[in-house]
């Protein structure tokens, strides 16, 4: 894919895709969704269920807690925009293999692209480490901050963490809060 395609032509792309195994087993892919001018990019891992079903990021019970998130901290999801590693569901939400990931990887550069964000914040283990480093320890670093170029990279837990263990909620709306003061800060310069 040249590097102009548009959001509508990554989209198709997407629509059809068949380049990994995860096309033979999904539903729906699920592609990138929210605002074209948003400076904060959310990457997580990949679709489930309720994703796969509707075509549409962070529809379930991960989505309603990444909803108070974003809430908890003044951020709307229409001004933000949130995409996943992989845009194809792996079955029963096994983590995503090696080849699906690089299989998927040009749609999320294209994305990355467009978008321009000032910020990308990580949801989870699989995206910090295939985004920012492949050592990354998402325990010990989340909420840690690395600049590239002009984008400055973070990572959190993945909602779904806090549906196993609820009282990491509090973790991740600190490391949001922190992600709205960076904006904040650029904004201001
Ligand atoms: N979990 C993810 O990682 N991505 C989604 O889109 C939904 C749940
Ligand atoms: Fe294509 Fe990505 Fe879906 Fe694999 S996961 S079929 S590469 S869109």
């Amino acid at each position: 894919m040249p590097f102009q395609y548009t959001w509508d032509e990554i989209e198709q792309h997407v629509t059809v895709c068949t380049q990994c195994p995860l096309s033979r087993t999904r539903k729906r892919p699920v592609m990138g969704r929210g605002s074209h001018q948003a400076d904060i990019m959310l990457i997580a891992e990949a679709p489930g269920g309720q994703e796969d079903a509707q075509g549409i990021p962070f529809v379930g019970r991960s989505g309603e807690i990444l909803d108070n998130l974003l809430r908890d901290c003044g951020l709307g999801r229409e001004e933000i925009y949130i995409t996943n590693i992989v845009k194809c569901r792996p079955p029963g939400n096994r983590d995503p293999e090696d080849g699906e990931k690089e299989a998927c990887f040009p749609y999320l550069k294209y994305e990355t692209f467009l978008l321009r964000p000032q910020i990308i914040v990580c949801l989870g283990r699989i995206a910090a480490q295939r985004i920012i480093s492949p050592d990354f320890k998402i325990t010990r670093q989340h909420g840690t901050w690395t600049y590239r170029k002009n984008c400055a990279l973070t990572a959190t837990y993945h909602p779904s963490a806090i549906l196993r263990d609820a009282s990491k909620y509090e973790a991740v709306r600190a490391d949001f809060c922190e992600v709205v003061k960076k904006r904040i800060a650029y904004n201001r310069q």
